[in-house]
């Protein structure tokens, strides 16, 4: 396939109805890239022992305003909720961790051996503001493990989503991590929290009134400039966690430390979504601003490190508010699209596990009938080519061979495809021979061994 040169926006013709605000095609070029980094994600999930999962794209709303909780931005301005003309109310999933739970409870997964791992991929809606690295359908793939209430579970979380960004080339990241503790850790923290706010109450944000009173911990998220100022200050919650909650962080910052993971220790962060206990994080690449400070001097600062390109936790207490008893459980989900966008700015090409080295040309109407069951062989035998089956000049897709740096073409001409015969081209020499069609697979795989 020709790659494409894109023309510029100014070029194009205006539609009278365009693609939805937020949303974006994948064309054929950044396709290799979304599908380069699935195959990466799926290889090495499947190798630590995660398997598949695909739940639907909407599910009952009460699913997510229950696990990821009223007052949050996700739930409150952020779904797309809709009543069905039966009266269902549904929503787009806005996120992939309620409907893995539902899943696993709903099919009696709990009776399998334990913990049990899984890995989904696909798309995810919210009503969000469109920025660089924020869309309103958006790729995610996710890890979950459920079932395994030992910090092993959240190393092994980490540890598969921060390879799986090193694998495809992105090899400065930097985990901010945090704990948010159990429950009971946080109703401790809460009243601190409010007693630090009530001072402050007048000069908070619209929002952060609100989640005064419904969710105070929702305050430590806010990204209005007023608020960030405010928060400065605030309790750090860390200092509230009960001793076994304490034990738990030790251990996952232990496993960091083994694992030579760079992290940050971020006591700001409580993430959007109120399933989470103990442990959060969020992954960034690691871009100018390496990460001396935090540790060697103390500070502790927040960097500012651009969008997230990981982002999960421990949510020991969602099963219960999904009506299960406690089901011990962590994940995490890589957002893709901005995964993609810093390949694409580094100019960094897909690895798709078979890239054509071949390219197929074929003159004439008895050539193009015979081609498919060419292609068909080659396909058969796991030969990936690239082509124009629709173009007869020789000269033109010779051109778009080299241009897509094949070393080998294959033509098939009129006079090949009544003997059954067929040419390679080798396009480095430009030396060329005949060979019959049955030897074609044998020839080509010595050739490009
Ligand atoms: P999240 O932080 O909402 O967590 O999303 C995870 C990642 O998805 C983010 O770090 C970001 O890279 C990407 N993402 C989120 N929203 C957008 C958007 N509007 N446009 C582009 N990318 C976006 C969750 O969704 C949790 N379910 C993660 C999890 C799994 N926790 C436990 N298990």
């Amino acid at each position: 396939m020709p790659k494409f040169k894109m023309p510029d926006k100014a070029e194009t013709p205006k539609l009278l109805i365009q693609s939805p605000k937020g949303t974006h095609d994948i064309l054929p070029d950044d396709y290799a890239l979304y599908q380069s980094i699935f195959e990466k994600a799926e290889e090495i999930s499947s190798y630590y022992g995660f398997r598949p999962i695909q739940t639907p794209h909407f599910e009952k709303t009460d699913l997510f305003t229950a696990a990821i909780g009223e007052s949050t931005d996700i739930v409150e301005k952020e779904m797309y909720a809709f009543k069905t003309k039966g009266g269902d109310r549904l929503a787009l999933r806005p996120e992939g961790t309620a409907p893995v739970m539902r899943s696993y409870i709903e099919n009696g997964m709990h009776t399998l051996p334990q913990p049990v791992m899984l890995w989904y991929k696909g798309s995810f809606f919210r009503h969000e503001n469109p920025q660089k690295g924020r869309f309103r359908e958006f790729q995610q793939f996710g890890l979950e493990i459920i079932g395994e209430p030992k910090t092993i579970a959240e190393a092994i979380i980490i540890q598969v989503l921060t390879l799986i960004l090193k694998e495809i080339g992105i090899e400065d990241i930097i985990v901010n991590i945090n704990s948010i503790g159990d429950k009971e850790c946080r109703t401790n923290y809460r009243k601190e929290l409010m007693n630090y706010y009530r001072k402050k109450f007048n000069a908070l944000c619209g929002d952060c009134k609100k989640r005064f009173k419904k969710n105070p911990l929702r305050m430590l998220d806010c990204k209005k400039p007023k608020c960030v100022e405010l928060k400065q200050d605030v309790p750090q919650l860390i200092d509230y966690l009960c001793n076994n909650c304490k034990q738990s962080f030790r251990e996952v910052l232990e496993f960091l430390e083994a694992s030579d993971t760079p992290y940050f220790l971020d006591n700001h962060l409580v993430r959007g979504l109120d399933y989470y206990t103990r442990t959060v994080f969020e992954i960034f690449e690691d871009t100018a601003e390496k990460i001396k400070g935090a540790a060697d001097e103390g500070e502790n600062e927040k960097k500012t490190r651009g969008v997230a390109l990981v982002a999960g936790g421990r949510y020991d207490g969602l099963a219960k508010t999904l009506g299960k008893k406690d089901i011990p459980a962590v994940g995490g989900a890589i957002g893709i699209d901005r995964v993609v966008q810093i390949l694409r700015d580094r100019n960094i090409k897909p690895q798709i596990k078979k890239t054509p080295k071949i390219f197929f040309i074929q003159l004439g109407a008895a050539a193009r009938y015979k081609s498919l069951s060419i292609m068909e062989m080659l396909r058969k035998a796991g030969v990936p080519i690239e082509q124009s089956l629709c173009k007869d000049n020789l000269r033109g897709q010779l051109k778009l061979a080299s241009k897509l740096n094949m070393p080998y073409v294959l033509i098939l001409g009129q006079k090949e495809a009544l003997d059954s015969s067929i040419i390679v081209r080798d396009m480095e020499s430009g030396v060329q021979e005949t060979v019959a069609v049955e030897k074609i697979i044998e020839t080509i795989k010595r050739k490009i061994k």
